[in-house]
């Protein structure tokens, strides 16, 4: 019987599909509800057929030379794979397996919520009310920025950036992205979308919301030189990935008003937040929340499990990010 590794408790359906496949005992799961370590990963990898880690534990080469050569997929509970060395998986011909399209829609919504959020300050304003500080209404109370009628940036106009941008058209909106490849000419229509470069998307932009994923080269993509070139009045939202927001920068200009505010799920070094960030009124934190919905969370257990089911009855995994090993 093969043993799965799952570094921490998943939706008990995926568990039960991959027990009813592979055998009641093929599933070992890290038994405390916290991130595991870096020696008990060592210690649960070692020896399994099939790792499911999570966003939250880096599978680099030591993780894949200690689980050993049995070690046939890594199935991240996650669709972004940055926390997983792809190339080193890929060298040793492991498939590494991703979550997508089942938390685009989820990942948008969560978005939405956040940009609205920051523009109308409903966080502060509960913060306000929970403190014991409101006198009752004022013309000039937590006064906010329209959401309607105003023009939204899109940085990476992939399958979640697209979502985000079909919520704009109900709220009468201007789309501009940025995008390595165009959209169909039909979609820039229904979306009011045009495509711009990085500059005119940081001059025009009264939100920008960032969709790409975490790459060298997006690294720190927004820092002190991207918040002075965008309008004071702009919000900056990010439910990517954090290391795409040069966090003390974001900090110094949100307390310099170089931009109104901003909106955060993800962070440089999660659970970390830099210290600056938590004594600005003006930014909301959400502790990564994108894709946790119970439908979605439940949906990507079933993925994950379906991937190594897949992989380890010998058929092809299918959400490969690295189908070459195959
Ligand atoms: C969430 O951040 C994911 O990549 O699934
Ligand atoms: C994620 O699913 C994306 O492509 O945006």
């Amino acid at each position: 019987m093969p043993r799965i590794f799952v570094t921490r408790s998943i939706p008990d359906n995926g568990l039960k599909l991959m027990r009813d496949a592979l055998g009641a005992g093929s599933v070992d799961v890290f038994p405390h509800d916290r991130v595991i370590s870096r020696d008990e990963l060592f210690t649960g990898a070692k020896g399994a057929d099939a790792l499911l880690p999570t966003l939250a534990d880096p599978v680099d080469t030591a993780i894949m030379d200690t689980a050993g050569p049995q070690l046939k997929i890594i199935a991240n509970y996650a669709v972004g794979y940055n926390n997983i060395d792809v190339k080193a998986a890929t060298e040793r011909r492991i498939p590494v397996t991703n979550t997508p399209g089942v938390l685009t829609e989820t990942t948008a919504d969560l978005t939405w919520a956040i940009l609205m959020d920051t523009a109308r300050r409903i966080s502060e304003g509960e913060r306000y009310v929970r403190g014991g500080k409101w006198q009752g209404w004022a013309p000039q109370l937590l006064l906010g920025a329209d959401v309607h009628g105003k023009t939204l940036g899109i940085f990476g106009m992939g399958r979640i950036g697209q979502a985000v941008a079909r919520r704009a058209v109900g709220f009468g909106m201007r789309v501009v992205y940025t995008s390595r490849g165009r959209l169909e000419p039909f979609l820039e229509r229904q979306l009011n979308a045009r495509l711009v470069d990085k500059a005119t998307l940081l001059a025009e932009s009264d939100f920008i919301s960032i969709h790409c994923p975490l790459l060298p080269e997006t690294r720190h993509a927004f820092g002190a030189v991207e918040f002075k070139a965008m309008k004071k009045s702009a919000c900056l939202i990010n439910t990517s990935r954090g290391p795409v927001v040069d966090e003390a920068a974001l900090a110094a200009a949100l307390k310099a008003g170089d931009i109104f505010a901003a909106g955060l799920d993800v962070f440089e070094e999660e659970p970390k937040i830099h210290p600056d960030l938590l004594t600005c009124e003006n930014a909301v934190l959400v502790p990564h929340l994108g894709s946790a919905s119970l439908e979605t969370r439940a949906k990507m257990a079933e993925i994950a499990a379906s991937n190594i089911v897949a992989r380890l009855q010998g058929k092809t995994p299918p959400n490969c990010v690295n189908p070459e090993v195959l």
